[in-house]
């Protein structure tokens, strides 16, 4: 396997190396900590994003070189418009400079991007490129990249709830007839399998509102490290720390 034998380096303890023969499919990400990052190098908050955006790039080409499937990180939520006008701004800004970008890369590193969220709100100029970069990255074989936008994940299950209501109404569809497929269809995830780990640099133990309903049987792992400092060792730790647990989703251990 390609990185079977990686060497890492660093002031942190090596991590063991992870089983690259099972890996999780499908890792989810809460990049939280850009604004601590910033403050504590006396930088605004905006440069935190900066720094957390450029590793978000770095941390997506090692997710597809070593043959993750699927990568979901969180980037801005229903709750972040609250968030001063400069900060949600220049986070705008970053995913203008990442979509035009994925326009012309995805292809080459095959790569496909979807964005999950509600994009209405957002300014047209950004919704014609994620309508672009979606389009042009389709039927990549390589990672598929989910960056959670103007996302909740209560939202996210009013708005399915909602989308099952109306077909009720037409009478498309019985109120019996919606079980856990039904429901999960109407998600924005709908296709997606859903996260085997979860990781929430900065140390933070909370879901703050990602992935509610898919995440049911995902493993959570969290790090003090800041996200613009996660790097290729913090994720071969977390990886390793997964293939550790034992996942029963209910039931009991296989034996
Ligand atoms: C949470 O850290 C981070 C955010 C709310 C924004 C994340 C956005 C990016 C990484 C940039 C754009 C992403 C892409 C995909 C191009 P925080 O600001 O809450 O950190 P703090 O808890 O230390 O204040």
């Amino acid at each position: 396997m390609k990185f079977k034998n990686l060497r890492i380096f660093g002031g942190r303890a090596k991590p063991a190396e992870p089983d690259f023969s099972r890996l999780p499919q499908h890792i989810a990400i809460i990049m939280d900590g850009n604004g601590r990052w910033a403050t504590a190098r006396a930088l605004p908050r905006t440069a935190g994003h900066r720094a957390g955006s450029e590793n978000f790039r770095r941390i997506a080409t090692l997710c597809n070189d070593i043959g993750i499937r699927y990568l979901t990180v969180y980037a801005f939520s229903t709750e972040n418009w609250s968030r001063p006008k400069e900060e949600v701004d220049t986070i705008m800004s970053l995913f203008r400079e990442y979509l035009t970008e994925a326009c012309s890369e995805l292809t080459k590193k095959n790569i496909t991007l979807k964005i999950i969220g509600n994009t209405e709100p957002l300014s047209p100029d950004i919704r014609e490129l994620i309508r672009e970069t979606e389009r042009l990255s389709l039927g990549n074989t390589g990672l598929h990249v989910n960056v959670c936008l103007n996302y909740g994940g209560r939202a996210e299950i009013v708005r399915a709830a909602q989308l099952l209501a109306e077909r009720v109404k037409r009478g498309e569809l019985e109120p019996e007839q919606i079980d856990v497929a039904c429901f999960e269809s109407c998600l924005y995830t709908a296709g997606i399998p859903d996260p085997d780990l979860i990781i929430r640099p900065s140390g933070e133990l909370r879901s703050s509102n990602f992935l509610l309903w898919q995440s049911a049987y995902a493993e959570f792992y969290t790090t003090p490290v800041l996200w613009p400092d996660f790097g290729r060792e913090d994720l071969f730790r977390a990886i390793s720390d997964y293939q550790s647990r034992s996942r029963r989703f209910g039931g009991l251990e296989k034996r």
